[in-house]
C-alpha cells in the first residue's frame, strides 16, 4: 500500500473515502459542520456515520470516545473500521486527519503509525482460493492511505514508513498462516527465507535437510520428523546490521507446518486450525525481513525448525528416549508436546552456532496459555528481568501484548524424566505453559532469554484490525525490539 503523510488539510487530499475522528464534547470540522446529516454523527467510540459534503466526496466520522483516552490501540480499530467501509463503496484511496493526542503519553508519531497499521492489517484479505462472482466481486484492494498532519507532517514521517513496513510484513506472515499445509511446506519456508535472504545484501540464509539435522545430533527434530514424508528444514537467517564486535539477538520461531499430534494424536475437531502450528516461525522471518528493508543497526539470528508432526509407521512412539543436540536425553511420553523438542535443538543451535547473545522464542506452543491468557495477551516467560522488560515494552507500543509467567524450581521438577534427563511431559497437567518454558530453558546455555507463548494471540484474536484469522502476531514486536536497541 502506498502510504504519505501530508501537511496541507485533509478536504484538498484525493480519495474515494476522507476520515476524520470525533470526541466526545467536540465539534465536526469546521470544514466539515455545514455539511447535512452532521448532526447524525456520534461522538461513542466505534460508531460510523457518512456524510457526504457533494456529490463526490464521502466523509466518515468515526467516533473515538473520550479524547483523554485515545491511544495508538483506539486507532488501529478505527483505521480498520475506515478501511471496512471504504470497501463498500468500492474506494480504494483513503484519506485521515490524524486526530491531535491528548496532553501526555501518547505522541503524534505512535498514533499515525497506528493508523497506518490499522489501514494495511484491516485491509487484508485471504481468499485467492475463492472463485469470483462477476455479479458481486470482492471489495478492490485499499491502494493507498494519506494521513493529513498538519504541523506534524515532517516529524512523523519516519514512523508512518517503519508502521508500513512492518505492518506489510505481519500481512506476509498472516499469508503463511492461512495457507494450508499442503502448500506452506517446511521446503516452502525455506524457500521463502532464501528469498528474503537474495532481496537483501545484509542477510545470509542457510537451510540444513534431514541427512544434515540428523549428522548435526538434532535429536529433537528428527524425532518429530520421523514420522511424515515431508522433508524437514532447519533455517537459518543472519543479518548482518552492524559491525561484527556488536552483539547479536537470536529471534527463534516454531514452524510445524501441521501438527496432527503425532501417535499421541489430537481429536479431529477443529484439527484443520493446526495448520498454523508454524506461526512463530513464519513471524521470526518476516520481521527480519522488515528489519532488513529498514536497514536497523544491529545482528540477529534468526533459526526455523520446520517439520510436520504427523504419525505413521516410522513416527516416534510414546516412551521413545532421544538425545537432544546439546546432549540432553528426552522421554518423549507425548508425541504431541512436539514443539519444544524441535526449539530445544533450535535455541542450542541459535545461541552456539549462531553465536546468539540474547534470545526470544516464538511460538504456538501451548493450549494451556489459551485457557490462561485467551487471546488478548501471549505468555510471556524469561530467565532475564532487563531482557524482559525490553521484550514487554514493546508488546506494549505495539498492542502485541504480553504478560509474564514466572519460573520456579518446582515446575522444573516436573520436567524431569524417569529413565532420561527430561520428559517432555507430564501425566500430572501441571501448569502446561510453564512446564514447557521450564523444559526449553534446558537448552539455551544461561543466555537471557524471553519465550513467547503465542498459541491464544496467533490466530482468532477478534480485534477489528485482524478479526478472527490469522495475526502476524509479533511480527510488529519484533520490528519495535530491534529498533529500540538499535537506538
Ligand atoms: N500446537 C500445539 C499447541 C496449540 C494449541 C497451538 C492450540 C495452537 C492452538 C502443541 O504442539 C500441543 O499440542 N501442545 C500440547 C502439549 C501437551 C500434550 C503436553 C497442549 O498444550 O495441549
Ligand atoms: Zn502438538
Ligand atoms: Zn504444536
Amino acid at each position: 500500500m502506498d502510504v504519505e503523510v501530508t501537511s496541507g488539510p485533509l478536504e484538498g487530499v484525493e480519495a474515494d473515502l476522507h476520515a476524520v475522528g470525533l470526541f466526545e464534547g467536540e465539534e465536526v470540522p469546521e470544514a466539515f459542520g455545514d455539511v447535512p446529516g452532521t448532526a447524525d454523527a456520534v461522538p461513542t467510540y466505534r460508531k460510523l456515520a457518512l456524510l457526504r459534503p457533494d456529490a463526490e466526496r464521502r466523509l466518515l466520522v468515526v467516533g473515538l470516545g473520550k479524547r483523554e483516552d485515545l491511544g495508538p490501540e483506539r486507532l488501529r480499530v478505527a483505521a480498520a473500521l475506515a478501511v471496512n467501509e471504504a470497501g463498500r463503496y468500492r474506494g480504494r484511496r483513503i484519506a485521515w486527519a490524524l486526530p491531535e493526542p491528548p496532553h501526555g503519553e501518547v505522541g503524534a508519531d505512535a498514533l499515525a503509525a497506528a493508523l497506518v497499521e490499522g489501514t494495511i492489517l484491516g485491509a487484508y484479505r485471504f481468499d485467492r482460493f475463492k472463485s469470483r462472482d462477476p455479479e458481486d466481486p470482492p471489495p478492490p484492494a485499499v491502494e493507498r492511505l494519506v494521513v493529513a498532519a498538519g504541523g506534524d507532517a515532517d516529524r512523523i514521517a519516519g514512523d508512518v514508513e517503519v508502521a508500513r513496513i512492518a505492518a506489510e510484513a505481519a500481512n506476509r506472515t498472516r499469508e503463511l498462516q492461512s495457507l494450508p499445509s499442503n502448500v506452506v511446506t517446511p521446503t516452502y519456508l525455506a524457500d521463502r527465507a532464501r528469498e528474503i535472504a537474495s532481496a537483501h545484501e545484509s542477510v545470509n540464509a542457510e537451510v540444513l535437510g534431514r541427512d544434515e539435522i540428523e549428522e548435526r545430533g538434532m535429536g529433537g527434530l528428527v524425532a518429530v520428523a520421523k514420522g511424515t514424508a515431508e522433508e524437514p528444514r532447519l533455517i537459518s537467517l543472519r543479518y548482518a546490521g552492524a559491525d561484527g564486535e556488536a552483539e547479536t539477538l537470536g529471534f527463534v520461531g516454531k514452524a510445524v507446518t501441521f501438527d496432527t499430534g503425532g501417535i499421541s494424536i489430537k481429536p479431529a475437531a477443529k484439527m484443520e486450525e493446526m495448520k498454523m502450528d508454524m506461526s512463530g516461525g513464519a513471524a521470526v522471518l518476516e520481521a527480519l525481513g522488515a528489519i532488513a528493508e529498514l536497514e536497523l543497526r544491529l545482528n540477529i539470528a534468526v533459526c526455523v525448525p520446520a517439520t510436520e508432526n504427523m504419525l505413521s509407521g516410522s513416527a516416534t512412539k510414546p516412551g521413545d528416549i532421544i538425545t537432544q543436540l546439546n546432549g540432553k536425553t528426552v522421554e518423549v511420553n507425548n508425541t504431541d508436546a512436539e514443539g519444544r523438542l524441535i526449539l530445544a535443538d533450535a535455541l542450542t543451535h541459535c545461541v552456539r552456532e549462531l553465536g546468539a547473545d540474547r534470545v526470544v522464542d516464538l511460538a504456538t506452543l501451548t493450549g494451556g496459555v489459551v485457557i490462561a491468557l485467551g487471546s488478548t495477551y501471549a505468555a510471556a516467560i524469561s530467565n532475564d528481568d532487563d531482557w524482559l522488560e525490553k521484550v514487554l515494552a514493546a508488546a506494549e507500543d505495539t498492542g502485541e501484548l504480553a504478560w509474564r509467567l514466572p519460573l520456579h524450581p518446582e515446575y522444573k521438577e516436573l520436567t524431569r524424566g524417569k529413565d532420561a534427563d527430561l520428559t517432555n511431559s507430564s501425566s500430572k497437567r501441571k501448569a502446561s505453559t510453564i512446564y514447557a518454558a521450564s523444559f526449553l530453558e534446558e537448552f539455551v546455555d544461561g543466555k537471557p532469554w524471553v519465550h513467547l507463548d503465542i498459541a491464544g494471540t496467533a490466530w482468532d484474536v477478534g480485534r477489528q484490525y485482524v478479526g478472527n484469522g490469522p495475526t502476524g502476531f509479533g511480527v510488529r514486536l519484533l520490528v519495535d525490539l530491534a529498533r529500540d536497541l538499535a537506538g
